[in-house]
Parts: C-alpha cells; structure tokens; sequence
C-alpha cells in the first residue's frame, strides 16, 4: 500500500524542500531560490509526503505561455523505487492538463538513467540532445509530452 500523499507545497515545505535538492544535486537551489519560486504566481511545485509530514520528495514546473517546462523533481534516496517519483511527476501532469497547458518539456542529462526511465515511462518523448548542457562533456536530454 502506498504510504505517502503528494500535494500542492506550502511555505512550510521549502526548508525540507531546500534539503532534499541539496542531498540529490552538485549544484542545488538555495533555500532562498525556492522562496523566489514559491512567490511566483508561474510556478506550479508539489510535494510528497509520508503520513507524519515527512516530505520525501517534491517537483515543480514554469507554466510559461501554453507550455509547461519542468524544474526539477527529486526524491530523497532512501525512498526512491517506490513509486514516488512517479506520483509527483503525474500530479504535475495532472496540473498542467487543468491549466490548459498543451505540452510539456524538460531536460535532463543523458547519464541520469533513473529519471530518464521515469519520464519516457509516463509518455515523455525524447525530442534531442543539447550538447554541453551540464559540462563540456554532458548533454542534456530534450523530452516533450504533448497533453
Ligand atoms: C529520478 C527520481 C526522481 C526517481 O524517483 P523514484 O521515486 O525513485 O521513482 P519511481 O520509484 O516512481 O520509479 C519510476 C521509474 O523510474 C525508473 N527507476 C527508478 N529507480 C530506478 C532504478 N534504481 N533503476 C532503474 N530504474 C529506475 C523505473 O522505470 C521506474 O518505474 P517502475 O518502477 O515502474 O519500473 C530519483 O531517482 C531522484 O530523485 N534522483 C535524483 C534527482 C534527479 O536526478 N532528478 C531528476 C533531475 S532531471
């Protein structure tokens, strides 16, 4: 059984949120650049949490004219493989289908073989690569899912 619920974020999740991008990333957003996200009427963020408000997971997206472009989503390590990425990612699916958004992007890099799997297992279509996107010799990956 599922043990953990993903809903909009509050003021209240951007510290845990601020943790769990510096755990998953190099070169993690502040707490201060989630504070600037969350006074953006443009940003749409989600977190999941456990049934005693442990936030294990959070992901957001712009909505930028009609297209939605993901930001990031991240899951803290020791609750990954168990659906929750794929959870966030489909209520941020969800959410932009209610905003009338008719397709979204993102890129990610090409060694990332996790997230990759969990974009292309939710519909994302692979679209190029955009070369030295994270360094000299990482390209990023351009997906799209039209809604
Ligand atoms: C990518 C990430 C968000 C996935 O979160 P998660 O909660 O583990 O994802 P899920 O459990 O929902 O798995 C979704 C799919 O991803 C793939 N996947 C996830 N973990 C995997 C692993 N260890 N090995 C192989 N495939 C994996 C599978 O296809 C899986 O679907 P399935 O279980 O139906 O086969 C997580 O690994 C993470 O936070 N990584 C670090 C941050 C990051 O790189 N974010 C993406 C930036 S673009």
């Amino acid at each position: 059984m599922k043990d953990f619920h993903v809903d909009f974020y509050t003021l209240n999740d951007l510290r845990s949120i601020a943790e769990i991008e510096k755990e998953c990333f190099e070169k993690p957003w502040s707490y201060e650049s989630f504070c600037m996200e969350y006074a953006d009427k443009n940003k749409f963020y989600f977190v999941a949490k456990t049934p005693t408000g442990e936030v294990i997971g959070y992901g957001g997206y712009a909505h930028i004219l009609d297209e939605g472009h993901i930001m990031n989503i991240a899951v803290t390590a020791k609750a990954r493989g168990k659906g929750v990425g794929t959870a966030i990612l489909a209520k941020i699916i969800g959410s932009a289908r209610e905003n009338g958004i008719g397709a979204i992007t993102l890129e990610v890099n090409d060694n990332n073989k996790n997230a990759i799997a969990l974009y292309e297992k939710l519909g994302f279509k692979l679209s190029g690569l955009r070369p030295h996107y994270y360094g000299w010799d990482q390209p990023a990956r351009i997906y799209w899912l039209y809604l």
